[in-house]
């Protein structure tokens, strides 16, 4: 039987990669594909698929479709009316899209629970916690540990961040990745995005997940046993692997990335992130903490400002002093519903665009 795979967000930086995965597997098959503006038509003639689209509801999609799997490679919020699709009706769902499960956080879950399904993380610290939790009593569990590139201002002075530009913003140290993902990788809003995706995925209390400067990107997560024992996941930063992993789910088929040599030598080096010159890691702990829609906030508010500095609008520096500001005053109430989500996830960006210059 071959798996059958709805791919959302087919013409991003995780979308190609998983172009790729698919074409290496031929028991994998493409039977939808989205984007979000840019046309797909050629490419699914290309591929021979019937149901593609551009924008819109997904759900209509993925109703048409009926995929196995849904991989949710759609970058920010819209992401989520996918992630509820697939949890609820228990379709596996590969999520590269963490902020749809950060944003929905409790309705995620309850979807989750009311679906059975499988949840198989694309984001490579998760995939590695999941590899590293496989099979084990969720009490043996101590804590996790999320490591973070450092982005390309890990060295920089706080004076210098003020003036960074975008350019220097999207020239990752390790990892080729879309331009949204990339910059929240130079904030370590990512970061702190994956911590909470973590809260929800492994349902750990924030207190048992710790956040460490990795600068080689090798080491992607380590699981903290209650015996002392640690267990790692480490490999070359290449997002192709988590992919395989998650399409070919649980036969762990062959990708084309080459093996780590330790023979040429491997230096692991950690640090703690410095939250000074990074706050948004620290404000995505607390948002996480206080639950409700104040990740959705953190969400929805962090969007709008990497899309802001992205359009030269604001420095770096302010794309922290908005989701501060945002946080700061939204209510947070929790969502009972997708709607109430909704209305959470626009009231945060309402509050965000509003420190905007006007253009
Ligand atoms: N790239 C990585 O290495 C990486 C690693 C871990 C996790 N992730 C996560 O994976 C997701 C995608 O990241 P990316 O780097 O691949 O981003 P990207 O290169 O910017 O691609 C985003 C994709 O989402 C599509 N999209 C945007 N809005 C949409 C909508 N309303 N409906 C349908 N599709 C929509 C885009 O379509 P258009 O091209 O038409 O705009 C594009 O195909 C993000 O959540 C990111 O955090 C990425």
């Amino acid at each position: 039987m071959r798996k059958r795979i709805a791919l959302l967000g087919a013409t991003g930086s995780i979308g190609a990669q998983a172009l790729e995965i698919v074409d290496l597997n031929p028991e994998l098959e493409i039977c939808a594909l989205a984007s979000g503006s840019h046309p797909i038509d050629e490419l699914a003639v290309t591929r021979g698929v019937r149901h593609a689209q551009v924008g819109g509801d997904l759900t209509n999609l993925l109703e048409a479709s009926e995929p196995d799997v849904v991989l949710n490679a759609v970058v920010g919020f819209a992401g989520v009316g996918a992630t509820i699709w697939a949890l609820d009706r228990g379709v596996t769902l590969a999520l590269a899209n963490k902020e749809s499960l950060v944003a929905a956080g409790e309705l995620a879950l309850q979807a989750w629970r009311k679906g059975g399904g499988l949840l198989v993380p694309v984001d490579s610290e998760h995939s590695a916690v999941f590899q590293c939790f496989e099979g084990r009593r969720a009490e043996t569990v101590d804590s996790l540990v999320l490591t973070a590139s450092g982005g390309p201002f890990r060295n920089r002075p706080i004076e210098e961040l003020v003036s960074v530009t975008v350019e220097e913003a999207l020239a990752h140290p390790t990892w080729s990745m879309g331009r949204k993902i990339t910059v929240d990788s130079a904030t370590l809003a990512n970061k702190g995005l994956e911590l909470i995706e973590a809260h929800y995925l492994f349902d750990m209390p924030y207190e048992r997940i710790d956040v460490v400067v990795h600068p080689s990107s090798v080491l992607h997560a380590l699981v903290r046993f209650r015996d002392g024992a640690a267990l790692a996941h480490l490999g070359h930063p290449d997002m192709r692997v988590p992919i395989s992993f998650a399409l070919t789910y649980p036969d762990r088929r062959a990708t084309p990335v080459r093996q780590l040599d330790l023979s040429a030598g491997l230096t692991l080096e950690f640090e703690p992130p410095d939250l000074d010159r990074f706050p948004l890691l620290q404000l995505a702990r607390e948002a996480g903490e206080r639950g409700g829609t104040f990740p959705c906030a953190f969400n929805a508010a962090n969007e709008i400002a990497v899309s802001a500095f992205l359009d030269g609008r604001i420095g770096f520096l302010d794309i922290a002093g908005i989701v501060a500001d945002a946080l700061a005053e939204v209510d947070g109430a929790p969502a009972r519903d997708l709607d109430e989500l909704v209305e959470a996830d626009g009231t945060a960006r309402r509050v965000a665009a509003g420190r905007l210059a006007p253009v």
